[in-house]
């Protein structure tokens, strides 16, 4: 809410991933960016005090000249009532931690924290691929891990953590993140077919009427997604590497922190 007692309809989202921390003010009305896009690399190691600094000084830029907006922070871990309960791409001391509370003093105001997939799937049901798709959607995000969002009729179950499912004995983001194409130089065709092999997984698992495909890599969407043979339809993200901004900062009007 705002002074007037109206919902707010401009917020902040921050989106703290493994190798950078994004933000921006976010139209609420039509899920647009209403400044720059700001990115500063994730603090080697990951540790709490060092991303939340980094979150403080990327803040304090985005937000000069406009005052105080709420804030959506999304973070890559299962996020438990204001907790991190998990740590997979950051350091293991955020696991079990009152991260909410956290960023909060370290920010100087209330903030809604959420896991960065879910986040992502919020932004692209409200304002992207997924707007007004009825029954089962499924996005993941294909990056540094692979991320999750299981939304139903539009509405999120959180905390999937679907990147993880185990196949062939590996916990399977390790093979089919973006991440391990890199990490490994697969070509398109090699790291497609270890992504048939998941979304095959998923499909059997969840029996989805639609897939989402977000992350940076969804830019290239042509090299990959023709090539996946699936019986549920596959698309890319609208907002790639923006929708954990937009969906953070949409839930942080939709659920305003009470404190
Ligand atoms: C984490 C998830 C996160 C995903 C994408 C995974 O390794 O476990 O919580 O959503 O990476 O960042």
């Amino acid at each position: 809410m705002n002074a007037t007692g109206t919902p707010a309809t401009t917020a902040i989202g921050i989106d703290i991933g493994g190798t950078g921390i994004k933000g921006a003010i976010v139209d609420l009305a039509t899920g647009e960016l209403l400044s720059d896009r700001l990115k500063l690399p994730t603090p080697k190691g990951g540790k709490p005090g060092d991303i939340i600094d980094t979150t403080r000084q990327l803040l304090e830029t985005l937000s000069a000249g406009v005052g105080s907006l709420p804030i959506g922070v999304c973070f890559p871990a299962v996020v438990k009532n204001g907790h991190t309960m998990s740590a997979a791409n950051v350091s293991r001391d955020w696991i079990g931690l009152a991260a909410e509370e956290l960023f909060e003093k370290g920010l100087g105001q209330p903030i809604h924290f959420v896991n960065d997939a879910d986040a992502a799937g919020y932004a692209e049901a409200q304002f992207g691929a997924a707007r007004d798709v009825p029954g089962v959607v499924l996005l993941t995000t294909l990056g540094t891990g692979i991320g999750s969002a299981l939304l139903n009729d539009g509405v999120l179950v959180p905390n999937t953590e679907l990147g993880h499912i185990e196949i062939d004995g590996h916990d399977y983001e390790t093979k089919a993140a973006y991440s391990a194409k890199e990490r490994e130089h697969l070509s398109w065709s090699d790291w497609t077919k270890r992504l048939q092999k998941y979304y095959s997984t998923l499909e059997k698992l969840f029996s989805p009427d639609l897939f989402v495909v977000g992350g940076g890599v969804s830019k290239r969407y042509d090299d990959f997604i023709p090539l996946l043979k699936l019986n549920t339809p596959i698309i890319p993200a609208v907002h790639r590497n923006n929708a954990g901004i937009l969906g953070a900062a949409a839930l942080a009007v939709r659920f305003p922190d009470p404190s």
